[in-house]
């Protein structure tokens, strides 16, 4: 399974591929804008510049051309750009020119297997299914990702899921579990997965114990 960073900030950036488990980044505009007075293409290029894998950048238009001119601009930035389109019609056939031109696009805002299976069809490179802002609704966001996990794999269809919109450390073992390529997870999660009070409790009793052998 691989880990994206969604984040905009480039010290959470710098801290989490210290641990050496991040693969990439997916930006969105509300999570730029968290950022202040930042250059939107001079941050990308920042975090491309900081992370190998594929960096996604959101396109602002709602309009077939706009998006794909917005899209070959983020995509002249760095290689590793993916460029994030909204799940609409209007986004698809933008996908699609995109796509043919070998610029790699991530579908956002997915709520619905539907959705997933028109963009994997349209060649979507990944497909973003907003878990939280579901189960925020009472709707239940991990089956989902488990039921397009299901049709791509019926049809051998390339698109890879990442599981967006990540709440909290069950999210991402229940995306591991149901077979996720991908979970981008906010820096906060990544700090509660790693601790365990059993951990600490554990480190205190042996420096406790060789501290005591030692007097
Ligand atoms: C990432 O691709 C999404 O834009 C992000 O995970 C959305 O998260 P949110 O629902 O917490 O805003």
């Amino acid at each position: 399974m691989k880990f994206f960073l969604d984040t905009a900030n480039l010290d959470q950036i710098k801290e989490a591929n210290s641990l050496g488990v991040i693969d990439g980044v997916t930006t969105n505009p509300s999570l730029v804008a968290k950022e202040g007075d930042v250059d939107f293409h001079t941050r990308i290029k920042e975090i491309c510049e900081l992370v190998d894998g594929p960096v996604s950048a959101e396109v602002i238009s709602t309009d077939t051309e706009g998006m794909i001119e917005e899209a070959r601009e983020l995509a002249e930035l760095a290689s590793n750009v993916a460029v994030k389109i909204p799940m609409t019609e209007e986004g698809l056939k933008a996908v699609n020119t995109l796509e043919n031109e070998g610029i790699k696009t991530n579908v956002t805002l997915v709520f619905s297997a539907n959705q997933a299976l028109l963009a994997a069809k349209a060649g979507a490179s990944f497909i973003s299914p907003f878990v939280g802002r579901l189960d925020d609704r009472a709707h239940d966001g991990m089956k989902l990702i488990e039921e397009i996990n299901q049709i791509l794999t019926n049809y051998n269809l390339d698109s890879e899921i990442i599981t967006a919109s990540i709440r909290s450390p069950r999210h991402v073992k229940e995306a591991a579990l149901v077979g996720a390529d991908i979970a981008t997870i906010p820096s906060s999660v990544i700090k509660k997965m790693s601790q365990h009070p059993l951990t600490d409790i554990g480190i205190q009793r042996f420096l406790d114990d060789w501290k005591e052998a030692q007097e």
